[in-house]
């Protein structure tokens, strides 16, 4: 389906699907520039235009090195364009190495610059309350880039506070002052969640399915069982600011000018630390990163998130605003045009080919034609109990429970490249670590008729 208003602009691919509708890349027929443009059918949910607005008047307000730059905003019929900067590195997920995370140094430069566009989010007042790895991007210097303001919301307005009531977010990131159906704070539910981010990126896995009495992983926690797994993996020094991070009392709960003084935040990583757009792009796929090591071991302990927000009481926020100016039903921000070259000037122009591939490690080529490749994976997954529904000859959609009885389910794309079949998986619905697995399993399965050949990135 195209997108109109940009008719100087190719549409390139789907770069992600969710509840809302689907994410897009678009590139520049002239100067091959790119941009990511958000599709969100309002007609599927009542309430969707209220959020939608409230989204982009959000959007409208940000401008920081570590949120995703947005360009504007266009609506046709019941669907609305969000124009946002195009991030090719991808999801912060797609670093993790399920069971494992990513090497500590990594994690800290990242967490450094969560923690900096968390910051400027609470410093103009703003709560994005869904912190998690799918919703944090890269570019291609590999800086972390917030994303997704679907459900950020003023906490702070011209000075004055309020406190939240309504539980959003994803329950494995979700604050235990959340599940309490009282009103609460929303900074340090913002931190607890960088805190699950942390914790996923150090030890591969996240800690519980939700922080509640029920939970005996949380329970563990509590009790301070840090011989137990993730935070066994975890070095004692991170894990002290994580222990302060992931505190049960939000009053007790660091805050972030305490994290930026805690002695891991402030320490440096000497030798090959990358600072902010100082890394030069990566010229190497991470298809075949070391995740592969992992891919048969059962045994590993992950906790499920569940990427899809789970509003789970549906009440008003009660406002503490003494002065309700801001509407976002009726944003008084203009509609912005957003016609070819008034578009153009937006994102970088220093943009290459090279800086708009995608990092993505869920594909593979074959080493046989579409008919073979189709089969075989529709095989594969069948004997995996999956359930495979073709949709056209190069698509089809998988579906299956994970190990904690979730959903799951991802696309398959075939795309018929230089005489070789490129076998494309994406998430639609569940946990980001749950479909690496699969994938992976999939993958091992295939071994016989997958091409040794590296996956070349491409749009
Ligand atoms: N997926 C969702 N939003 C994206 C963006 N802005 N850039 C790249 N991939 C995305």
């Amino acid at each position: 389906m195209a997108v109109p208003f940009v008719k100087d602009w190719d549409l390139v691919q789907t770069l992600g699907e969710g509840a809302y509708g689907e994410v897009r890349l678009l590139v520049n027929k002239k100067t091959e520039e790119a941009v990511a443009v958000k599709v969100v059918d309002m007609a599927k949910a009542k309430d969707c235009i209220d959020n939608v607005k409230k989204e982009v008047c959000i959007c409208k307000m940000l401008s920081h090195p570590n949120i995703v730059r947005f360009f504007g905003h266009r609506s046709e019929g019941t669907t609305q364009y969000i124009f946002l900067e195009y991030c090719s590195g991808g999801e912060l997920f797609d670093r993790i190495e399920p069971d494992v995370g990513m090497p500590e140094k990594e994690a800290h430069r990242f967490f450094q610059q969560l923690i900096a566009g968390v910051e400027y989010l609470h410093s103009l007042g703003i709560a994005h309350r869904d912190i998690k790895p799918e919703n944090i991007l890269l570019d291609d210097k590999d800086n972390l880039k917030i994303s997704d303001f679907g459900l950020a919301t003023m906490f702070r307005h011209r000075g004055k506070g309020r406190l939240l009531n309504r539980l959003c977010g994803t329950l494995p990131y979700v604050a235990p002052e959340l599940m309490s159906h009282s009103a609460f704070h929303a900074q340090p539910a913002d931190t607890w969640a960088c805190g699950i981010v942390l914790t996923a990126m150090l030890a591969g896995e996240l800690p519980w399915d939700q922080p509640s009495e029920n939970c005996q992983e949380y329970l563990d926690w509590l009790e301070k069982k840090h011989y137990l797994t993730p935070w066994k993996k975890i070095e004692a020094i991170p894990l002290s600011l994580l222990s302060k991070m992931l505190l049960h009392n939000p009053e007790d709960r660091i805050t972030i000018p305490e994290i930026k003084k805690h002695r891991w935040f402030s320490r440096s990583f000497k030798s090959g630390v990358k600072r902010q757009s100082e890394t030069p792009v990566s010229k190497i796929s991470r298809t075949d990163s070391g995740l592969a090591r992992k891919n048969s071991d059962d045994r590993a302990q992950i906790s499920s998130s569940q990427p899809e927000p789970q509003p789970l009481w549906e009440e008003k926020e009660v406002s503490v605003y003494s002065d309700v100016s801001v509407s976002f039903s009726q944003p008084a921000c203009p509609d912005q045009m957003l016609l070819g070259s008034q578009l153009l000037g937006t994102p970088g122009a220093s943009q290459n080919p090279w800086q708009r591939l995608v990092r993505r490690m869920t594909r593979f080529f074959t080493t046989v034609n579409l008919e073979a490749s189709c089969i075989a994976l529709r095989d594969a997954c069948i004997a995996m109990g999956h359930t495979w529904k073709q949709s056209c000859t190069n698509q089809a959609t998988v579906s299956t429970m994970d190990r904690r009885n979730n959903k799951l389910i991802f696309k398959v794309h075939f795309l018929e490249m230089e005489e070789r079949i490129l076998v494309d998986f994406r998430l639609s619905k569940g946990d980001g670590l749950e479909f690496k697995r699969t994938f992976l399993k999939l993958k091992q399965k295939l071994s016989d008729i997958i091409s040794n050949q590296k996956v070349l990135p491409l749009i």
